[in-house]
């Protein structure tokens, strides 16, 4: 099965009865496995959680430290793009030129990077200071 089709399957599971806007995220790591998300709503709104965390927290759940590709799924008239809290923990975990797709449910695709979603990341390297 390929990425997009796996975060098809999962987005069925999504919660979402507040914004019935479900998404689905699959995300291939590094050390070869795929780790599936979901976003997890909750009736005080800004608990809610989106598929891409979902995927990620999998992946780490399971032992894996690294992504290598991504996807993302969702109802939408044009690819949804990962939200900016995403595009951060997306980073967190994938080199710049990491693929993500962003697809629709009605067929359509756009292909992007983690580096392109999330230009001038902050990175661990900021951080680099003499007295640390
Ligand atoms: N959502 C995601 O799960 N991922 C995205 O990339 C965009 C937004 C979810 C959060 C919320 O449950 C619903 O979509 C509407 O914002």
């Amino acid at each position: 099965m390929s990425l997009i089709e796996d975060a098809a399957t999962v987005r069925l599971n999504a919660h979402a009865p507040y914004s019935g806007f479900k998404v689905g995220a699959a995300l291939r790591s590094v050390e070869g496995r795929t780790h599936l998300g979901c976003n997890v709503e909750n009736v005080a709104y800004p608990e809610g959680t989106c598929a891409e965390a979902g995927a990620i927290a999998a992946m780490i759940a399971a032992g894996d430290k690294r992504i290598a590709e991504v996807a993302v799924i969702a109802d939408s008239p044009a690819p949804v793009p990962p939200c900016g809290g995403c595009r951060q923990k997306l980073a967190e975990f994938a080199a710049g030129d990491v693929v993500v797709t962003l697809a629709t449910t009605r067929g359509a695709t756009l292909v992007t990077t983690v580096a392109e979603l999330l230009p001038g990341a902050f990175d661990a390297g900021f951080m680099d200071a003499p007295e640390r």
